[in-house]
């Protein structure tokens, strides 16, 4: 496994795989790994010839009020969980590497950036989408690793990889979590263990939605979400939920009649804990 900062260096090495017909799989992350981003270099592995990991907290996508020099990092401990996942090559780069002074160039896609978490981190996808492309364009990745957690993300990349005609297959992979059911994040260290134990609500609740769902227990999408919000708070009294919402998982848009609704549904979350913000969701295939 190598590890390469330059842009360009990595972008040479991506040319000369393509240009071979071999297969070139991408995991772009923020690093501090966890389980949850093994799983996806471990997909990588499996489908790709190549298979490079970005690590790069990326400044763009956190406003000034978030976490972004408190941001986790452990370059060494990633190191060691990218070699044993089986990536190839590290892209690390520095912010000067992926944002050079005079640069000013921003992929903003219109509506969806805007709803659910766009409406508490406003920026915060167009950041996202940005620099994503800017990878996509660096590593040239014929298929790209990201994972069911963040939904809203998920969706958006799929979009901006239709709407720009990037020629890269994104692929969505499941939630990796703890055994009480926590979403893994990077963001759980902040948690304290009564706090990672009360936390386990986040799923068992979403789970608990699905099921009222299937079994035709709540025909509303908004008296689900009062039901679930009540649950949670209810069970978890140091909680403090931001939104939940019952959405269609194509455009995000609220779903009221669930009676009739045909597709796929997603129940999604944001809950504080203290200072710490985890998010969470479920997609319900009707
Ligand atoms: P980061 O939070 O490091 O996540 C990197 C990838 O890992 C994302 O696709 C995310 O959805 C996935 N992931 C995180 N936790 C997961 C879990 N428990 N199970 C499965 N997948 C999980 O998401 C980002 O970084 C950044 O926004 C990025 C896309 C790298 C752009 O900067």
């Amino acid at each position: 496994m190598k590890v390469i900062k330059e842009p360009i260096a990595i972008q040479d090495i991506a040319n000369y795989y393509r240009i071979s017909g071999r297969s070139i799989g991408f995991v772009p992350t923020m690093g501090f790994l966890h389980e949850g981003h093994t799983s996806l270099i471990e997909n990588a592995r499996n489908d790709c010839d190549l298979v490079v990991v970005s690590i790069f907290v990326n400044p763009t996508q956190f406003s000034p009020d978030e976490d972004f020099s408190k941001y986790p990092r452990d370059f060494l401990r990633d190191y060691e969980l990218c070699n044993r996942a089986g990536t190839d090559y590290i892209f690390y780069p520095e912010p000067e590497d992926m944002y050079p002074p005079g640069n000013s160039a921003e992929v903003i896609l219109k509506g969806i950036s805007g709803k659910l978490e766009g409406k508490y981190r406003p920026g915060h996808f167009t950041g996202v989408a940005t620099v994503v492309l800017k990878l996509f364009n660096i590593i040239k990745p014929h298929k790209a690793y990201f994972g069911q957690k963040d939904a809203q993300q998920a969706i958006v990349i799929k979009k901006m990889v239709k709407d720009l005609n990037v020629d890269s297959e994104i692929l969505i992979c499941e939630t990796t979590r703890e055994i009480n059911g926590l979403a893994k994040s990077s963001r759980n260290i902040y948690l304290s263990d009564s706090e990672k134990d009360e936390a386990s609500i986040l799923f068992k609740t979403l789970l608990a939605g699905k099921e009222m769902i299937i079994e035709k227990e709540v025909l509303s999408g908004s008296e689900l979400e009062k039901k679930l919000a009540k649950m949670i708070e209810t069970n978890s009294p140091n909680s403090k939920l931001q939104y939940l919402a019952v959405t269609d998982n194509d455009n995000l848009d609220p779903v009221e009649n669930l009676e009739d609704f045909k597709g796929e549904l997603l129940i999604s979350l944001a809950c504080f804990y203290g200072k710490t913000r985890l998010i969470d969701n479920i997609v319900v295939r009707l």
